[in-house]
């Protein structure tokens, strides 16, 4: 067999193998040999030159033709191997989207943590900062700097839990209500202030509407010329929020709480008339919400700010007792007694956060 007749069968074994090409690399191997620097029909052209005219025209053709056909089977044989590939990976990765999704959480938010979370939310939007306090507070805290000393007939009205007196004679109580807060807040930061302390609060007492563990929450303003009138307007405002109406019609009642004066409680507008229901800003029943007043001067000295340039609103209400009103829980006790089936009905879902923006309670 000739040389040239050699590489022309070389050339066409290679034509036949390229469209089986297991791959990239071997489909380059192919190529290389036919039309590569050194490859079969490279060697063939270059042949040519030495060639006599006839000999060049009946060759020429062919070994032109020879690369024409190497370099589209080539191609050819590339594309598929490409769309192999997709393929291949389409079917490795694809997603079964008829499969069910994860199941829900099957834990539930307690209402106390959902008002607790909306109740923060909304002062949060009226520029309140979040304040906390420990549960076992010092009686100087809960009393004493509240403008309640020792023998105060107040304390009485408070059913402490007393903690064992300490080897130092110093005095523990488990907080009575959230008013501490405001003590710790003045004491350590000057005005402005404009803080909202929600938390867990004790007192010896039992019923249906009544827990020997509760949670308060509490509010406290203190700067230049804050008045009445700036309490008012935030618990409306509150109120509309955390209601989630248009409008409240609040009700001030003259009270008395050591630590402000004036003292206020206030009342809001409903609506109780169908069994079971309740509605705000329209009716003739009044709820008790919350307590309130400016905070007494005396508070303000004792926490070290000065009563002749500053003044306070403070105000304080429970949370328990909203949740019971916003989610028409009838009895307290449950509450603390972790039943799951009570949980259940009266949870919340536990990846819905109440904002402003996004909604409150679904
Ligand atoms: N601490 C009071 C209570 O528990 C409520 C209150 C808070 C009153 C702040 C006035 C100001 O009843």
């Amino acid at each position: 067999m000739s040389d040239i007749d050699e590489k022309q069968k070389r050339i066409d074994e290679i034509l036949v193998a390229i469209p089986t090409a297991r791959d990239e690399r071997e489909l380059e191997n192919l190529r290389i040999q036919a039309i590569g620097k050194k490859g079969a029909n490279t060697e063939l052209l270059s042949m040519l030159g030495s060639m006599s005219i006839e000999e060049r025209k009946h060759y020429g053709p062919r070994f032109n033709a020879n690369t024409a056909n190497v370099t589209s089977a080539v191609s050819l044989r590339k594309g598929q191997l490409a769309e192999e590939a997709m393929n291949a990976r389409l079917a490795s990765e694809r997603i079964d989207v008829t499969l069910p999704p994860r199941p829900e959480p099957r834990g539930t938010i307690h209402p106390v943590s959902q008002v607790l979370d909306e109740v923060t939310a909304i002062f949060a939007d009226l520029g309140f900062a979040v304040a906390e306090g420990p549960d076992i507070e010092f009686d100087d805290y809960n009393f004493t700097k509240l403008n309640i000393p020792p023998d105060h007939p107040a304390r009485q009205m408070h059913d402490t839990f007393y903690v064992a007196r300490q080897a130092d004679g110093s005095q523990h109580v488990l907080r009575t209500h959230t008013s501490p807060v405001q003590v710790r807040t003045m004491l350590k930061k000057k005005p402005p202030i404009r803080i909202v302390a929600p938390g867990r609060t004790y007192r010896v007492d039992s019923d249906a509407t009544h827990s020997p563990m509760f949670h308060q929450y509490e509010g406290l303003v203190v700067d230049e010329n804050i008045s009445l009138g700036h309490l008012k307007w935030v618990l409306e405002e509150f109120y509309k929020a955390f209601f989630e109406v248009d409008s409240v019609e609040l009700r001030a009642r003259p009270s008395y709480f050591p630590f402000t004066e004036p003292s206020v409680e206030w009342d809001l507008r409903c609506d109780r008339s169908v069994q079971g229901q309740i509605k705000f800003g329209t009716g003739n029943d009044w709820l008790e919400l919350a307590g309130s007043g400016m905070v007494h001067p005396r508070v303000l000295s004792m926490c070290g700010i000065d009563p002749k340039r500053y003044s306070g609103f403070a105000f304080g209400g429970g949370v328990d007792r909203l949740a019971m009103l916003k989610y028409g829980i009838p009895d307290i006790r449950p509450f603390f007694e972790s039943d799951l089936r009570w949980l259940k009905h009266f949870g919340f879902a536990a990846l819905d956060v109440p904002t402003l923006d996004g909604g409150l309670s679904r």
